[in-house]
């Protein structure tokens, strides 16, 4: 009979009266959040790439269609990883019973369902009933939003001694509640404009803003809340200083606020001077790039607690520091190089944004979950970590699609040459995502077949 390996709940004795080893909510989340990643995100975005490559043109597809896979992505796979992370991990990590399991787990079917409707509104669109749809999967996906934060939120308190990263938590779930109010309204500006001009004023003025709420506040201030909680004890880095962990709690979620409004501000005033702010902001995100894996001391040769997760994690923050480099050059690029190449370009290169964005979400965002969930999908499971896969394949695929990705999409503003291995790059990470969701699934199947002691 195997036994089962609970390292991870033996260092904080488990006082909740179910076992949070046995309640494993993480994993409807963790199902539901890899096929939703295989089906309408990474491979929905997989073929849009492909599509954009071969006609050589970011308008070859449809903006609806890109709008179901950044939701996908966003709400989708990031938002149901951290939820089923946080609703098993964090009663562990505050020694107390999870808040009202029974609602949590009634979180699931109410985003999913969400979602799904969702995407059909998306894709419906300009057919009715799209925009009623549209907005009632909204709402009924900020509902379950909000059973998350408040779930999370009272397990904290229910926890009683408070820890540095709680704050970076509650930011996190403000900022995911935001994106939630936001998403009808997002989906009204930009699926229901009158005209052509309306269209490219909303989505002009409000797409950064929005994408800065979601992927800056909602999953960039999770992650380093998480990583401060558990890089330290779980891979034996660097604990940050505590003058470090203040500046990333305050000036990252200042920043943020500060990017949203000025960025605003400078497309409806047009005054420079708010576009100088925006920019002032994203130097204080770089700065929190380049310093948190200093702090972590990441890259030191001898680790003391080794694990397959961690070379995922490290590589996550070095696409950090890369996707907040091209956010702050951004200006440079664009009336340096862009605007005086290409004739008649307006001041916004979409190639050099997406790529950005790219950096961001696949480089940092995703890798930091496939790195983080690597590491405790088998703790939770209850098998053997040093039985399971290295996972460099997908670790080698992943890092070499997102690089030719972001290379090539900014090569695209000059070499027409560059779209086409642009448009197959997005295949290179489905099959790595592909080989990493098989290796998740196959580790909480072995925990299904265990016997616990
Ligand atoms: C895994 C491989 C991925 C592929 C192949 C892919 C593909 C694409 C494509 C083709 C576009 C439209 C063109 C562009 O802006 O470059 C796009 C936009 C976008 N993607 Fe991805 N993507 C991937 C991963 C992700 C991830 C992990 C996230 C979020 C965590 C994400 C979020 C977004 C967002 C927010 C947009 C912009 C939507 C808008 O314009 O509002 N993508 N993606």
């Amino acid at each position: 009979m195997n036994t089962v390996d609970l390292s991870i709940y033996s260092e904080q004795p488990d006082i909740t009266e179910k076992p949070a080893a046995r309640l494993r909510i993480f994993k409807p989340f963790f199902v539901a959040g890899i096929s939703v990643l295989l089906s309408v995100g990474a491979l929905w975005g997989a073929i849009n790439l492909f599509f954009i490559g071969e006609d050589k043109n970011f308008a070859a597809i449809d903006y609806s269609w890109v709008l179901a896979h950044g939701h996908a992505m966003v709400f989708g796979f990031v938002g149901l990883f951290i939820m089923g992370f946080a609703y098993q991990a964090f009663p562990l990590f505050k020694q107390a019973s999870l808040w009202r399991p029974r609602l949590a787990y009634a979180s699931l079917p109410l985003m999913l369902a969400g979602l799904i409707l969702q995407m059909v509104a998306h894709i419906l669109e300009p057919h009715v009933p799209f925009l009623g749809l549209g907005v009632f999967s909204a709402i009924i996906q900020l509902g379950a939003v909000v059973i998350f934060a408040l779930a999370i939120a009272k397990t904290i308190l229910k926890g009683g001694t408070a820890d540095h990263w709680d704050r970076f938590v509650y930011a996190a779930l403000g900022w995911f509640v935001l994106a939630a109010i936001l998403n009808p309204v997002i989906f009204w500006l930009f699926e229901a404009s009158d005209t052509e001009e309306q269209f490219l004023f909303n989505v002009s003025t409000f797409n950064i803003p929005y994408r800065d709420i979601q992927l800056l506040g909602m999953a960039v201030v999770m992650i380093l809340g998480v990583s401060l909680r558990i890089l330290p004890e779980y891979f034996g880095l660097q604990k940050p200083s505590e003058r470090w962990r203040n500046f990333l709690l305050y000036f990252v979620n200042s920043a943020i606020a500060i990017s949203v409004v000025t960025f605003i501000a400078s497309m409806v005033t047009e005054n420079r001077i708010w576009m100088a702010l925006y920019q002032l902001s994203a130097m204080v995100l770089l700065i929190a790039a380049i310093g948190s894996p200093k702090q972590f001391r990441m890259f030191k040769t001898k680790v003391r607690k080794p694990d397959r997760g961690l070379k995922f994690i490290r590589a996550a923050y070095i696409w950090f520091i890369i996707a907040m480099v091209l956010l702050v050059l951004n200006p440079v690029y664009t009336f340096g190089i862009y605007m005086p190449l290409v004739e008649d370009a307006i001041p916004f290169s979409h190639a050099y944004f997406g790529a950005y964005r790219h950096a961001l979400t696949v480089g940092f965002i995703l890798m930091m979950i496939v790195g983080v969930s690597s590491r405790f999908v088998p703790d939770f499971s209850g098998i053997d970590r040093r039985k399971t896969n290295t996972l460099w394949i997908p670790f080698i695929l992943l890092n070499l699609g997102n690089a030719l990705r972001v290379t090539t999409e900014i090569a695209t503003d000059f070499v027409p040459g560059a779209y086409q291995v642009m448009g197959y790059s997005g295949f290179i990470e489905v099959i790595a995502l592909g080989l990493w969701g098989y290796e998740m699934i196959r580790n909480m199947m072995a925990g299904n077949r265990l016997k616990y002691v």
